[in-house]
């Protein structure tokens, strides 16, 4: 399906034979998809497909996608500080009485290994730890890594295909948000425009439409000045309200970079948000590379937080990452490894630099907190919560 790597990205490493034939398959299957729609689809649809049509998309497929190897690296990909901290505040919650955890978008299944040591060291074990994974290669992954690495809790791993509809628990999502699918949008002088996908002789181009429905309902709430390219994330609001719908009781924590709506569509931030990752290279072409690339946009937290107080739950702490793990006591996790233990404490150090660092992921990365019938402060927002800049 066209150029693999235009001109302008020539620079990126080339794919294989294999990698290439997989974005070819892909690319046809979009562009079927689009001459069957009538020539054009919304951009969501086509980062949907891009990103998860069964078998093929970025995350269904199997290509290595996380840690040095693959395009990006998370926080649990750093190392396990990130989720021995994380396992604090979920051991606080599974204190007050939630007995399980729910983690969406397990990615590697390694936060999942870390936050399984973690307490049980600290003799807090959940009843149960589910993974809602929507890719069925990453499942796979995340079962071998769990066998091989933490044979002793495996068995208290089991997979969901969707939410069950009504449950208690303590819900994690790192980094599941910024890959949801985004509609986006322009403002123009005579109205606003939806950014959609062509297909022309095995190329995807942009091209516009009026923007109707929820989209332009979402954009007009936006008051965005004309001139101006950004997402709509429709996607992650319904997946915030589905969450809520069957929280009964309990916590749930979603982390990611982003910003509240005030700095999201600050007038400087006029061509949005949306970037793509391959081989540890960030670049701005979604039409490339389709299925071989991430592609994510930042989270509108004020907007995450509405539909979650919109569907009855408590908003319970909004902080920067550094913030959250310095709560969370990330120091005293540092500092029980001792400093003349070089070996074991430097990567660990390393860990908590990038963690923490505003330069790094520290203030970018952002911790939302909701909850139904929890009525203890988290532990992670005890110092530093900004939820009234929501
Ligand atoms: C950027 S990766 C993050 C992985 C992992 N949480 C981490 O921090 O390393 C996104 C993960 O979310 C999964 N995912 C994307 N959309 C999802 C959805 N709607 N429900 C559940 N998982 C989803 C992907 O398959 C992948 O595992």
């Amino acid at each position: 399906m066209g150029s693999l790597l235009p001109a302008h990205l020539s620079h990126l490493p080339a794919p294989s034979a294999d990698a290439v034939a997989h974005c070819r398959r892909l690319g046809k299957l979009i562009a079927d998809e689009i001459a069957a729609a009538g020539g054009w689809i919304s951009f969501a649809r086509f980062m949907e497909l891009a990103l998860h049509a069964p078998g093929l998309g970025y995350y269904s497929a199997g290509a290595r996608k996380l840690g040095a190897a693959g395009d990006f690296v998370t926080a649990p990909e750093l190392g396990p500080l990130f989720g021995r901290t994380l396992a604090r505040q979920a051991a606080q919650v599974l204190r007050a009485g939630v007995a399980d955890i729910i983690e969406i978008g397990a990615g590697s299944g390694r936060l999942a290994r870390d936050l399984l040591a973690e307490l049980a060291t600290l003799d807090c074990l959940p009843q149960r730890y589910l993974i809602l994974e929507t890719s069925a290669d990453l499942g796979e992954r995340q079962r071998a890594l769990l066998q091989r690495e933490l044979p002793r809790l495996a068995a208290r791993v089991t997979w969901l295909d969707t939410l069950p509809a009504s449950f208690a628990a303590l819900v994690i999502g790192n980094e599941v948000l910024d890959a949801m699918p985004v509609h986006l949008i322009q403002t123009r002088g005579d109205g606003i425009a939806e950014l959609g996908v062509t297909a022309s002789d095995g190329v995807f181009e942009s091209d516009t439409r009026p923007a109707t429905g929820a989209v332009l309902a979402a954009a007009n709430g936006l008051k965005l000045a004309p001139g101006y390219t950004t997402e709509i994330h429709l996607a992650a609001h319904a997946f915030v309200r589905t969450l809520a719908a069957s929280l009964a009781h309990g916590v749930a924590l979603l982390l990611d970079y982003g910003f509240p709506a005030r700095e999201y569509y600050h007038p400087q931030r006029s061509a949005g948000t949306l970037m793509c990752h391959y081989r540890h290279h960030a670049h701005e072409d979604p039409f490339c590379l389709v299925g071989l690339q991430d592609i994510t946009a930042h989270v509108d937290f004020s907007a995450i937080a509405d539909a979650a107080l919109q569907s009855g739950l408590d908003l319970l702490g909004y902080a920067s990452q550094a913030q959250f793990l310095i709560n969370c006591g990330i120091t005293d996790v540092l500092a029980a490894t001792p400093a003349e233990n070089v070996a074991a404490y430097l990567p660990l150090a390393a860990q908590a630099q990038k963690l923490t660092s505003p330069a790094e992921m520290g203030e970018l990365f952002k911790v939302i907190a909701f909850g139904r019938h929890h009525h203890m402060p988290l532990a992670g927002f005890t110092s530093g919560n900004k939820q009234r800049l929501l």
